[in-house]
């Protein structure tokens, strides 16, 4: 099938989304809210989505693998959350004040994760991150912050930096070209390079903030030692060492990936899962760290570092999706993990063994419920960063995803990582692979062979 015809049985399937789409684009740049939520020639519309399916408005029901920004663990609207949410909706939407639903998701995150000794909501992981660094350079009184070369940390502008490919340059107009002047951009995975490139600006030097797994950039498993490495050296130059876990936070494991590789962060973010699906992002860390965002002890400004919170942080509704959600998995957490974590393996091994058995040179990346699957091309042969991500051959991988989701209504953001949620099955991932086969069988790819 040429990718003609492909776009034209797409358009076929989704002549509502079209309309909507029209309408769309005439009220929102680009017709979206999220820039990666365009795709060609339009982005279907969705109106329902349950368990493991998307909806859309011409009634296609697609096996959902994006699980909205990967963050819905439990598939869509899990019946513990529903519930929840029904008699919260009755008490109230949004207090403004404090509240007691906060000290119940509070508490079983503190719980989970030992360093987070306080932590303040707010209502995206973007924020999150923007208070994050903040904090690190309250209590460093430094101002450069390290992070990895196609790290994603959310839109916020101290760390829209080396993002998206050509990395050296601004990450899109609106910059002062000063912000890059406080950001060390380091290559994910080599710790050597990066111990030179730190010890280059080690003098101003206030944190190091990573992805224990590349999410946005390519779904790249951070090397354990790298880590390791990076908050040794944070540790012996007194910075701080900051794990955003926006992704990972309750994805791999119950808590954070702290407890797998025994790391010891100052700080972690986290976001997605523990908002139950509704808007969430958190900061998290040592109490003595924590207390320089202390409004009641830093009476003046010279000593409060503001870490807001906002109009929604700790709403009710939020708060009691995100309670309902976490207090599930603790209670069900070994059936939930190894559940989503052997589908995991099952779909990296059989995807790896397919493009193996047809000699098609691909690379299955990911860890535990999280997987991606690369093109490799004249420029890369193998995916150990974003660099890697961004030469490899980034057009198949959207024709592919564009495939699964025309033909066989299996939903990948295209180019974006899959999370396999609780409510997946053998099943789901069998058919995938078996449709992925077909894609390949078809030649609509047209994949390069192995000699
Ligand atoms: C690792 C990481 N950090 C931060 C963010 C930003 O979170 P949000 O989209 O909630 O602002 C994301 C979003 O995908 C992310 O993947």
């Amino acid at each position: 099938m040429t990718s003609n015809s492909l776009q034209n049985l797409y358009k076929k399937k989704t002549h509502n989304s079209r309309r909507s789409y029209g309408k769309s684009v005439k009220i929102f740049p680009g017709g979206i809210s999220h820039n990666i939520r365009f795709f060609r020639p339009y982005p279907f519309f969705v109106n329902k989505a349950r368990n493991k399916h998307l909806f859309d408005v011409d009634d296609n029901k697609y096996v959902d693998y994006w699980m909205g920004h990967w963050a819905l663990i439990l598939g869509h609207s899990p019946t513990v959350v529903v519930k929840s949410l029904d008699k919260q909706i009755r008490r109230g939407t949004l207090y403004g004040t404090a509240n007691d639903i906060s000290i119940k998701l509070g508490e079983i995150i503190k719980k989970s994760i030992p360093i987070s000794e306080l932590l303040r909501f707010c209502t995206t992981g973007s924020e999150a991150t923007m208070y994050a660094i903040r904090i690190a350079r309250a209590v460093t009184k430094k101002r450069i912050i390290c992070k990895t070369i196609g790290g994603w940390h959310g839109f916020n502008t101290d760390l829209m930096q080396s993002v998206n490919y050509p990395f050296e340059i601004d990450e899109g107009k609106g910059m002062t070209g000063a912000e890059g002047d406080f950001v060390e951009s380091i290559p994910f995975n080599d710790l050597d390079r990066s111990i030179k490139l730190l010890n280059s600006v080690k003098e101003d030097l206030a944190c190091i903030i990573i992805e224990p797994v590349l999410g946005g950039g390519g779904c790249i498993p951070a090397d354990i030692n790298y880590l390791k490495g990076l908050e040794e050296y944070s540790k012996r130059n007194n910075l701080l060492f900051i794990l955003d876990e926006i992704v990972t936070g309750f994805r791999l494991n119950f808590g954070s990936v702290c407890s797998l590789y025994r790391l010891n962060p100052d700080i972690i973010t986290l976001g997605k899962i523990v908002g139950g699906g509704l808007p969430i992002g958190v900061v998290c860390g040592k109490k003595e760290i924590m207390k320089v965002a202390n409004p009641v002890e830093n009476r003046s400004k010279e000593q409060l570092c503001y870490v807001g919170g906002g109009t929604f942080s700790s709403n009710p509704l939020t708060m009691t999706a995100g309670y309902a959600t976490l207090n599930y998995i603790s209670k069900n957490r070994q059936t939930v993990y190894n559940k989503i974590n052997k589908l995991g393996d099952i779909a990296r091994i059989g995807l790896r063994k397919l493009f193996s058995d047809y000699r098609l040179k691909t690379k299955v990346t990911g860890t535990g419920s999280l997987f991606l699957t690369h093109f490799l091309s004249n420029k890369v042969d193998d995916i150990m960063n974003a660099n890697d991500v961004s030469l490899s051959d980034n057009e198949t991988l959207a024709k592919y995803h564009f495939s699964l989701m025309t033909k066989y209504r299996i939903f990948f953001l295209p180019h974006k990582m899959g999370a396999i949620s609780a409510v997946h099955d053998v099943k789901d991932i069998q058919n995938l692979i078996n449709a992925t086969e077909k894609i390949i069988e078809s030649d609509t790819l047209r994949l390069r062979r192995k000699h």
